[in-house]
């Protein structure tokens, strides 16, 4: 097999509906909700871009304007930031802005992520990609980008990210069906179902949102009828590259043991931020004695009192 181009793309899929976040969802996409004080999707775009990733395609939907407008310059608010010699506060509107090469894609209607993908199609072109979900953050100090991207390189096939879940959890998942290979953190992927009904999951390696495609994803998901929740699924397609013909080159799985966050889930989104302010030079040192102190008090509302049973 010929080797790989190396990556140089990044799509994140954000033109999700975000009903579980309703109705803070309602005129705004779910990828721009605050993780302490910056939108969740630019952690994601930070992480496509200390991974070597600077060209970035979105796929938005309705309510996209506030995204574009993030990864935009902000006139007026710099003019007045500039004016008052704020430099920090300039510097954090910055940030964003020449962060990378941003471009955009409308999904029209929400068919699902295999959909979204598809819409990377033309932008995309023949090269292996990565997808990375524009509502998942992996924390920065447990890159996974970076091993998926030199496990695509090495083998020349489609990798994603495996996390292992609790048992209870398999049916929000794509779940996968796996080898072990020489290689620790590696599986090779024999099988894939998309969130299987509680008790019937063949593992609880779950799918989690980074991928490294190779662009014959883009055929497959052409032909890739709804299913699961009458969407165009990503696992689907990829089911049909894990079982299928060798040209497909097959799909893996890097098993990722670090820190993530789903903050398209609400009790997701709460904990990301608790775990990140916490380690945050600026908010640590005082937040941490506060939320030791609450935490302290909840213990003790809840702990059974004289008398009571337990
Ligand atoms: P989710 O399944 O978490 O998104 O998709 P959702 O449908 O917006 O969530 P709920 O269940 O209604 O709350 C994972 C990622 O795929 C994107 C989402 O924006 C999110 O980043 N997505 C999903 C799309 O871009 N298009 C779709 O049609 C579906």
């Amino acid at each position: 097999m010929a080797t790989p181009a190396p990556v140089s793309k990044a799509v994140i899929p954000a033109a999700g509906l975000g009903t579980r976040f309703l109705p803070a969802t309602k005129a705004m996409p779910k990828e721009m909700l605050p993780v302490v004080d910056k939108p969740a999707i630019q952690y994601v775009v930070e992480e496509a871009v200390s991974a070597g990733l600077h060209d970035v395609l979105m796929v938005t939907g309705r309510n996209k304007n506030a995204l574009e407008n993030h990864f935009d310059r902000a006139g007026e608010l710099e003019a007045v930031l500039s004016s008052k010699g704020d430099d920090e506060k300039l510097q954090k509107v910055n940030f964003a802005t020449g962060l990378a090469d941003v471009h955009y894609v409308r999904q029209g209607d929400p068919k699902g992520l295999g959909h979204a993908v598809l819409r990377a199609k033309m932008h995309v072109g023949h090269e292996p990609f990565a997808v990375l979900l524009g509502d998942d953050i992996i924390d920065e100090r447990d890159p996974l980008l970076p091993r998926m991207l030199k496990v695509q390189s090495e083998l020349n096939t489609t990798v994603v990210a495996l996390l292992e879940v609790d048992p209870s959890q398999t049916h929000l998942y794509g779940i996968a069906t796996v080898e072990p290979t020489d290689e620790e953190d590696v599986v090779r992927i024999t099988g894939l179902v998309e969130k299987p009904a509680p008790g019937t999951s063949p593992s609880n390696l779950a799918i989690i949102g980074r991928y490294v495609l190779r662009p014959e994803i883009f055929d497959v998901l052409e032909r890739t009828e709804p299913g699961k929740g009458g969407e165009i699924q990503l696992t689907d397609a990829l089911q049909e590259l894990a079982s299928g013909p060798s040209w497909s080159g097959g799909v893996h799985g890097v098993v990722f043991r670090g820190r993530r966050y789903d903050t398209g889930d609400r009790l997701d989104y709460l904990k990301a931020i608790v775990q990140l302010a916490v380690d945050r030079e600026d908010l640590g040192v005082d937040f941490r004695p506060w939320l030791t102190s609450f935490a302290a008090q909840l213990g003790a509302a809840e702990a059974p009192q004289d008398g009571e049973d337990g």
